[in-house]
């Protein structure tokens, strides 16, 4: 059945708005069976034989933690050989050398590059450089500046997608994303993919300097999502179904910086918890500084760590359809 619903696999993953209804669906149909298959020595050792003649290059030019770690686990899952630079210095950049030089020499020696950059539109425009060459491999996105973040969007509706699965599903949900709206990717790229299910509500809460930019309202707009611009976390916290936290983006430049003490109406705090559903769920793509108290991580309603092992897999499962080996993640009894 897998095979004859294979959808086309995006050439290279550059942005949330590659992804439809029914690729996200396939990814977590995918996702979902290779959670199974690595429960199971002969199941992971299955999954290791797959891609185990690739190579792949993690490319980080910002820091980076999960991304760069889930990616990198996403490889060994999967048997890829996967080389890194993550930092330009160590790079021919230091002696001169173009970032379109640099990046088409990974192009040389791998099937997939992935790339961190502070660039926002770089992915697209070395994508179309690699589509220009004889030698066209994949390019994933792990982060354009502050523009996008698409496989951190995906694995946010993944972790949605598990925390909801016996209340619904997503459709009909609020949403609440919170802190700064504005140069955090990751909420700009989850919140082009909500538009693909039904009644959501999103809340957008962040002080007035770090609201969502004018290009999320219009494509929600366009797109006839539900949203809608607030600034105080405690009367929304209620009606959440989740609450998406995210930490100052001070590595960008603002004019107007909002001062420390008047974020703090932007931490979530232990003393918040009765004010929750009991079924709303608490996220974050970490890293946190204090706008997430870490005396919430017990509650069965954080699934930040949760969501970065989801990161893992759902990465896993993107890899194997831009690498063309999908049809293979058949589990024998389903
Ligand atoms: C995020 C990022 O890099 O955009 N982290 C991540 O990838 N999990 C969020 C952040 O840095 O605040």
């Amino acid at each position: 059945m897998i095979v004859e619903n294979r959808p086309k696999a995006p050439r290279h993953i550059l942005s949330a708005d590659q992804f439809d209804r029914p690729l996200l669906d396939y990814l977590y149909l995918l996702t979902n069976r290779i959670r199974r298959f690595d429960k199971s020595k002969d199941g992971s050792l299955y999954l290791q034989n797959l891609l185990s003649h690739r190579r792949a290059m993690l490319y980080f030019a910002q820091p980076s933690t999960r991304t760069f770690m889930s990616f990198q686990s996403a490889c060994h899952i999967l048997g890829i050989a996967g080389s890194e630079i993550r930092d330009s210095n160590t790079s021919s950049e230091r002696k001169g050398e173009s970032i379109e030089d640099t990046l088409r020499t990974f192009s040389s020696y791998v099937d997939l590059v992935i790339m961190r950059s502070p660039v926002a539109g770089l992915c697209n425009r070395i994508a179309d450089l690699f589509d220009a060459t004889d030698r066209p491999v994949p390019i994933i996105n792990a982060g354009s500046g502050p523009d996008e973040h698409p496989t951190q969007a995906l694995l946010d509706i993944y972790t949605l997608q598990r925390s909801f699965k016996d209340i619904g599903g997503i459709d009909g949900k609020t949403i609440c994303m919170v802190g700064d709206l504005k140069r955090g990717r990751t909420v700009r790229s989850l919140s082009r993919l909500l538009a693909h299910y039904t009644d959501v509500h999103i809340k957008f809460i962040s002080p007035k300097a770090y609201a969502i930019e004018d290009d999320l309202r219009q494509f929600l707009t366009a797109k006839g999502v539900n949203f809608s611009e607030e600034d105080n976390l405690l009367d929304a916290a209620p009606q959440a179904d989740a609450i998406y936290m995210t930490r100052v983006q001070d590595e960008y430049e603002i004019e107007a910086e909002v001062s420390a003490q008047s974020y703090q109406a932007f931490h979530l705090k232990a003393e918040h918890l009765p004010l929750l559903k009991d079924t709303a769920v608490i996220m974050h793509p970490l890293p946190r500084r204090d706008e997430l108290d870490p005396k919430i991580d017990n509650d069965p309603r954080a699934k930040y760590w949760r969501q970065e092992r989801n990161g893992m897999w759902t990465r896993t499962a993107l890899m194997t359809m831009l690498l063309g080996v999908d049809d293979k993640i058949v589990l024998p009894d389903l």
